[in-house]
């Protein structure tokens, strides 16, 4: 995308040249959320703003209107929203289309009317097309249609990258939305049933270690390869682009590392500790191919990850370790 939404609307604008400035971030007892913290923090970040689900529930327009008058925070970083797997958004479409729909306009449109000057929305790479060219440029997006199994999320996502676009576009305001690839990270969410290949696998060889378990079956033949970032990445890549974009669209933040699920669960194995055997049950179907982001974007701007993932798994067993009492089962 080219021309005058595409310009930066602030130059000599910096995000990182006062940290004593107001910085609301939406969703922070959440992996994303909390990682962004924790990064402004060790920055020196002085007036980080948060609200629990309980004390202000963003789907609410008068709540978050009024919270935004009373606090008038300078940046808005928005990382809450209803996120799930298959089945969830299988069981809850109408929640996984209407709360991330309310939470995004409400947050996007109150930091509008309020003088926010400058906002951060996060979509997410499920939410290009099904078949998009692999690895997936950021022109990809509304090229073909969705995976069937996510179409609620992805359209409220989709529908949230716009709405940036548009206020740019009509009012000027510093919208600007950064795409992540499958995160993972503390704070990531360990369910049985719910969770995401990684951390599923993770608390699989874990329960195995600590059954003293001979086997752990895993579907497919691990062929399929994906792309992983440390959520500590994304949080250092959040703000690289808070502080160094602002244009009509939006930029893929991944590692740029592909591995197999075969090599992801030998890693997991090895960092939990797992002396059993890890079986593939190849009669199980095993997903697409490949998807990896294409990273080049935001690479040319000058940033990458650094988080390699065998590091990386082994700070999310640290935390899963001491934090395993507390998760929900
Ligand atoms: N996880 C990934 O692999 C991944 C990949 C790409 C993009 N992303 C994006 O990153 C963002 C954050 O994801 P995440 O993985 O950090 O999700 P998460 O761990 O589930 O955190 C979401 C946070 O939003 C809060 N929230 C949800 N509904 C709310 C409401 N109505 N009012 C106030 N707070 C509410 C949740 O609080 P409660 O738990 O109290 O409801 C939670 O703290 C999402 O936009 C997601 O699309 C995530």
């Amino acid at each position: 995308m080219g021309g005058a939404n595409n310009e930066s609307l602030a130059s000599g604008f910096s995000f990182l040249s006062d940290k004593s400035e107001k910085v609301f971030v939406a969703g922070h007892r959440g992996l994303v959320g909390s990682a962004i913290v924790r990064k402004l923090q060790s920055l020196g970040f002085t007036n980080i703003i948060v609200r629990t689900h309980a004390e202000l529930d963003l789907t609410v327009q008068s709540a978050v209107d009024a919270f935004f008058a009373t606090e008038r925070p300078s940046y808005v970083i928005l990382a809450a929203a209803k996120v799930g797997g298959i089945h969830a958004n299988n069981t809850y479409p109408a929640d996984f289309i209407a709360v991330n729909l309310q939470i995004q306009t409400n947050v996007i449109d109150s930091s509008y009317r309020h003088g926010v000057k400058k906002l951060l929305f996060l979509g997410s790479s499920c939410i290009y097309p099904k078949f998009a060219p692999q690895p997936i440029p950021e022109n990809a997006l509304l090229t073909g249609p969705l995976e069937s199994t996510n179409e609620w999320y992805a359209i409220a996502k989709i529908a949230g990258i716009k709405m940036c676009q548009a206020y740019r576009i009509q009012h000027k305001f510093d919208a600007i939305s950064g795409m992540p690839t499958n995160l993972y990270g503390p704070n990531d969410n360990f369910h049985p049933e719910n969770s995401h290949v990684l951390p599923a696998l993770m608390r699989r060889f874990h329960e195995a270690k600590v059954g003293g378990a001979k086997e752990v079956v895993v579907w497919g033949t691990g062929s399929p390869l994906r792309e992983f970032l440390h959520v500590d990445d994304l949080a250092d890549g959040v703000v690289f682009l808070m502080d160094s974009y602002s244009g009509l669209e939006h930029v893929n933040v991944g590692s740029g590392t592909e591995v197999t699920i075969k090599e992801l669960a030998e890693l997991v194995k090895e960092v939990v500790g797992f002396e059993g055997e890890l079986v593939w049950d190849s009669s199980k179907p095993d997903g697409t191919p490949r998807k990896l982001m294409d990273n080049s974007k935001i690479a040319e701007m000058g940033w990458t990850a650094k988080t390699g993932l065998k590091d990386g798994l082994m700070d999310t067993y640290k935390w899963y370790l001491e934090n395993v009492q507390n998760i929900k089962k």
